[in-house]
């Protein structure tokens, strides 16, 4: 059976700086990512990791290439329609938890649906604050919770409008182990009961190995690819980069 990817990336290049010095973050990124599985992106720093996501989620334009969200060709679209669709197709969750820090849980989650002028379905609010370990902190102001906590608010309100995909970029780069862990866990526990797909970049072989797969990008191209990553396999490809680039080109 064949289904839509939920994300599909073809030959994307995104190109900085002024023409006569140009710095090629994305040299032409291939890349489809089946609905309801979890993918890790990884490389060195500088390999074009970020780029890429925010390229995915319509937060930057590629200077080439395509991007279908859904099986949608949103690559020409202009940046109110992006507006929309980041809305409504895409999830994104951050390094630093970007929660305001005046509204409490449950008003942080609710948040996406008043920016788009309606009203936030309780309900909906209530349940993901279950699903992320937070009912009983609902209330609760961000600097009342500790750093796993706010991004676990943070996943939720990325949660809240169903999202095609979930963009994660370095979601646990700021925690300790312990809310590591359970940041990773509960993305896990995302795709595998409410099949959701999830797309992270990290530097960590530990938080890979709760993905499907681990992307590994190298000079702005995707080098390699693994399967049922374990921390140990991706640590020692991390360290041999070199091998799938000898072998790519
Ligand atoms: N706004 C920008 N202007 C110019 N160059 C940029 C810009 N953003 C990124 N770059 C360059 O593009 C390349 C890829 O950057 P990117 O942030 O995607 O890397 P990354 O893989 O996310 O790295 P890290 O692991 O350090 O976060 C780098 O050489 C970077 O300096
Ligand atoms: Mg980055």
């Amino acid at each position: 059976m064949t289904s839509t990817p939920a994300l599909s990336v073809h030959d994307v290049t995104r190109t900085y700086g002024d023409p006569g010095n140009p710095v090629r973050a994305l040299d032409g990124v291939t890349l489809t990512v089946a609905p309801g599985t979890f993918t890790a992106v990884m490389g060195p720093s500088g390999s074009g990791k970020s780029t890429f996501l925010n390229c995915a989620a319509g937060l930057e334009s590629p200077s080439s290439g395509r991007i279908l969200i859904g099986g949608e060709d949103v690559t020409d679209w202009s940046e109110s329609r992006r507006t929309v669709l980041r809305r409504e197709k895409i999830g994104i969750v951050f390094q630093s938890f970007h929660l305001m820090p005046y509204l409490n849980a449950e008003q942080n989650v609710g948040l996406p649906a008043r920016l788009a002028g309606g009203r936030p379905d309780k309900a909906r609010i209530r349940e993901l604050l279950a699903v992320v370990g937070l009912a009983e902190r609902s209330r609760h102001l961000p600097a009342e919770l500790s750093g796993g906590q706010q991004q676990r608010v943070a996943i939720a309100r990325a949660l809240v409008g169903n999202p095609a995909i979930l963009l994660a970029d370095e979601p646990t780069g700021a925690l300790d182990s312990a809310s590591a862990r359970d940041v990773l866990a509960l993305l896990r526990t995302t795709v595998d009961t409410l099949g959701q797909t999830v797309l992270m970049v990290t530097h960590d072989p530990v938080a890979a190995s709760y993905a499907d797969e681990v992307v590994f990008m190298v000079d702005g191209l995707v080098a390699g690819r693994m399967g049922q990553p374990t921390a140990e396999a991706v640590a020692g490809q991390m360290a041999h980069l070199d091998d799938l680039v000898k072998v790519t080109s």
